[in-house]
């Protein structure tokens, strides 16, 4: 449709119609603070919608009417416009407007990692069975480390851990098993505790990282018994895998409990059938536990005839790696984000 008038109309049609394009023009260059300018421009007392309402007297008899009926319908146009942008002009902008109903930009959230997701899992779970969090440094001392735990010096342990020694003259410690010392020595039985932390080791390969995480868990009383163990562990293998785990204690050796057992639970990518990942034996190992040696308890000064205790360590990689499927270590220190997002 071609907009202009036809010329035998008079030329205020015409002008009433620029007019309209005009305060288009002015109203998308407009801050906020200027509409109130623009207001006084267009619809004020000497403005130029009443200029125009002036040129009705001009207009012949027929177009009277129509022109009067077009340029009131102009005036609520424009005050209408004016009001609303009034309401949704952003201040200090010349946006023209925004429609506010339209849903903001989105931005993608971050995901928690898989090992804080496993690690706050297990603290929690052991935290609902009254045990309270500690924590150690990660630069222990040898005595913490190892002869504390009877693992005395030259014992073949000490190289299987293959430890990262320091100039300092202390370590990095290879578990977090010395978390037990420091919180027997420091306190008053009974204790029941778990410990989450950092471990490091000189070993590196698809199952192995230079640092990955252990939970030591560890509770001393009187009358503790294996039982309370086995339960105990039972329960988490259940809250971590799904109800339909079974669980093997096979008798194992650690020189800071005996008796020593290592904790297998059924195979969980075949379920028991028997699979690669549990070389086909349908178990797969998941901890190492046991009642305190005697020697830990005497070297934190608690008489082991009178106290007992059980202990268990777990690394947090491996439970995650079983957990989800994780066939490489590496995994969770590469900051890959597609593998990230995968667990969202
Ligand atoms: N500290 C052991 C390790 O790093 C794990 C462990 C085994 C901890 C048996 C324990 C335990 O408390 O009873 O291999």
């Amino acid at each position: 449709m071609n907009n202009s008038y036809p010329t035998n109309l008079s030329p205020v049609f015409q002008q009433a119609e620029d007019l309209k394009k005009q305060f288009s023009s002015d109203l998308a260059q407009a801050a906020s603070d200027d509409l109130p300018q623009l207001k006084i421009k267009y619809l004020g007392r000497n403005g130029l919608i009443t200029s125009l309402f002036n040129e009705l007297g001009n207009a012949t008899r027929e177009e009277k009417p129509k022109l009067g009926k077009l340029l009131n319908e102009l005036k609520n146009e424009l005050s209408q416009t004016l009001e609303t942008m009034q309401k949704t002009k952003v201040p200090g902008t010349n946006t023209a407007s925004y429609d506010v109903t339209l849903p903001g930009r989105t931005h993608e959230t971050g995901t928690l990692h898989p090992l804080t997701t496993v690690l706050q899992e297990i603290c929690v779970f052991f935290e609902n069975m009254g045990f309270t969090v500690a924590e150690g440094p990660d630069i222990e001392s040898e005595y913490n480390n190892f002869t504390a735990l009877n693992i005395l010096n030259n014992h073949p342990a000490r190289d299987m851990h293959d430890t990262f020694y320091l100039d300092s003259g202390g370590l990095l410690r290879t578990h977090t098993s010395p978390v037990q010392i420091r919180v027997m020595q420091n306190g008053k039985p009974p204790f029941r505790v778990i410990a989450p932390g950092k471990v490091y080791r000189c070993d590196s390969d698809l199952r192995h990282s230079p640092m990955f995480h252990q939970v030591e868990g560890f509770c001393v009383g009187e009358g503790i018994h294996f039982g309370h163990l086995k339960y105990l562990l039972k329960l988490f293998a259940k809250k971590i895998f799904g109800e339909s785990v079974k669980l093997r204690f096979r008798p194992s050796f650690f020189p800071f409990t005996e008796p020593s057992a290592e904790v297998d639970i059924s195979c969980v990518i075949c379920r028991g059938k028997g699979c690669r990942t549990c070389s086909n034996s349908g178990w797969i190992e998941i901890l190492g536990a046991g009642m305190i040696h005697p020697n830990v308890l005497h070297n934190v000064r608690l008489d082991p005839e009178h106290f007992s205790g059980y202990a268990f360590g777990m690394g947090v990689e491996r439970i995650a790696m079983l957990k989800y499927g994780i066939g490489d270590i590496r995994l969770f220190f590469e900051n890959n984000h597609d593998f990230l997002v995968q667990f969202k």
